[in-house]
């Protein structure tokens, strides 16, 4: 779906929508299991990590074998509430606003990239997906959770009816299909799983140049 909002009104969506994301915890990490999904899969990130979308640092926790975080998020709402999260905490984390779809980092600068709950959120998915690959080494990982229009049928065309209400409320696109976008960045996916009514997906893409 072409996105009929500017940039900047875009953020104003996201600004406004971070207080009732981050209220939504609960449901969202205990009730849909997220928070199962982030501590599986996050065994798997390794050396300097960054975490696209970072959000208020939920992820942070999580990344028990890294040697470095980097976390970027465009609200500021979103990184004054990580800030204030990890104030105290042994995580070092440097902290950043700054634009998936523009990262300020060189090429082949982490061995792991993260991205969470983003895909929905970014205003050019593909374009973030594509710097998410320039920055990551070519023998590093991409490790991605995401959620997208179910696989039961009546939720998904429920989903479909709904999306507009999403986007204004909380600039979520929901009834994406994240492993097509993945596909469409020209991302290698190594593997891929959808749990809860086909909603959530989390997937491991090479960043392998050239495929
Ligand atoms: C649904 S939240 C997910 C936050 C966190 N990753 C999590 O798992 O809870 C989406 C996040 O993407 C951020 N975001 C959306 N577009 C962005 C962009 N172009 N650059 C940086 N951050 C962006 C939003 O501010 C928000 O924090």
């Amino acid at each position: 779906m072409e996105n009929e909002k500017s940039r900047n009104e875009w953020l104003q969506i996201h600004n406004r929508a971070a207080r009732d994301y981050i209220n939504s915890e609960w449901s969202r990490e205990v009730l849909f299991g997220v928070a199962r999904q982030r501590k599986k899969l996050f065994a798997e990130a390794v050396g300097d990590a960054l975490d696209v979308g970072c959000g208020y640092g939920i992820n942070f926790p999580y990344l028990t074998q890294v040697k470095s975080i980097t976390g970027i998020d465009f609200s500021s709402v979103m990184l004054a509430k990580a800030r204030e999260t990890m104030r105290g905490s042994s995580i070092k984390v440097d902290l950043r606003e700054g634009d998936a779809e523009a990262l300020e980092f060189p090429d082949n600068s982490f061995d792991t990239v993260i991205s969470t709950l983003c895909t929905c959120s970014f205003y050019d998915p593909i374009k973030a997906l594509q710097e998410i690959r320039r920055v990551c080494k070519s023998d590093g990982r991409i490790l991605l959770i995401e959620h997208g229009r179910s696989t039961w049928k009546w939720l998904g065309r429920y989903q479909d009816k709904h999306v507009r209400q999403q986007i204004e409320q909380g600039g979520c696109r929901w009834n994406q299909e994240p492993q097509e976008l993945v596909k469409e960045a020209g991302l290698n996916i190594l593997r891929a799983e959808r749990t809860l009514l086909g909603i959530f997906h989390t997937i491991v893409v090479s960043p392998a140049k050239g495929k």
